[in-house]
């Protein structure tokens, strides 16, 4: 279900020339950062949401949109078209800044991303989430994730995280509530 609000833009696919306004957005996020890789962000991780994609899959793969508002960026998302397995789906990664967490912004614009995805053959979302980010456990938990296995210890800069991957079954729109 998509939710379209004066201040809730439609997303625009981003490229990497778009960078520098991804890591003016990373900046405002510093906080999931440091609690990711215990390092503020750098220009460096903005690219890397552009060209940091396992082996076997390609840039084109991938499809990077963006949230803006007057005043730049409010949310990121990027997502790779069936991986691991054909239908399935990665949220590799989605980020809204700290201004309009809270909001609902999040919920809707993973409801844009899910219908986006089911019309390009997706049937299963899968992403992963770092035990140490307990707030975004509970919000994939919220939208009706489950948990598929847990990963790791792997290294984030500074820091090491297991994670729990996710994923949710696509079996018809997205709910306002979560539910299928
Ligand atoms: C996780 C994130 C994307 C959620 O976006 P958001 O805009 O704040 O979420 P919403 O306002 O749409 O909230 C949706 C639901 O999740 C719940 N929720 C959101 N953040 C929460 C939090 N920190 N703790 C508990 N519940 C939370 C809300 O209560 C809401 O439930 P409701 O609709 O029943 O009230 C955002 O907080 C964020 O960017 N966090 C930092 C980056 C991150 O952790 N990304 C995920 C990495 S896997």
């Amino acid at each position: 279900m998509a939710l379209h609000t004066p201040s809730h833009p439609l997303p625009t696919k981003l490229a990497k020339a778009d960078a520098i306004e991804v890591a003016a957005l990373y900046d405002r996020c510093a906080d999931y950062f440091l609690l990711q890789d215990g390092l503020a962000p750098t220009l460096a991780d903005a690219d890397e949401l552009f060209i940091g994609l396992p082996s076997e899959k390609e840039a084109r793969d991938q499809t990077v949109l963006g949230w803006r508002g007057d005043d730049g960026l409010h949310a990121v998302a990027a997502i790779l078209r069936d991986y691991p397995r054909d239908g399935t789906w990665y949220l590799g990664l989605m980020i809204v800044e700290p201004a309009h967490r809270g909001l609902g912004l999040g919920r809707a614009i993973y409801g844009e991303i899910e219908d986006w995805a089911a019309k390009r053959g997706a049937t299963e979302i899968r992403l992963a989430v770092l035990e140490a980010n307990e707030a975004g456990e509970r919000f994939w938990r919220s939208l009706g994730f489950g948990e598929v296995r847990r990963v790791g210890p792997d290294a984030f800069k500074i820091k090491s995280h297991r994670r729990i991957e996710l994923s949710r079954h696509l079996a018809g729109s997205f709910g306002a509530n979560g539910s299928q």
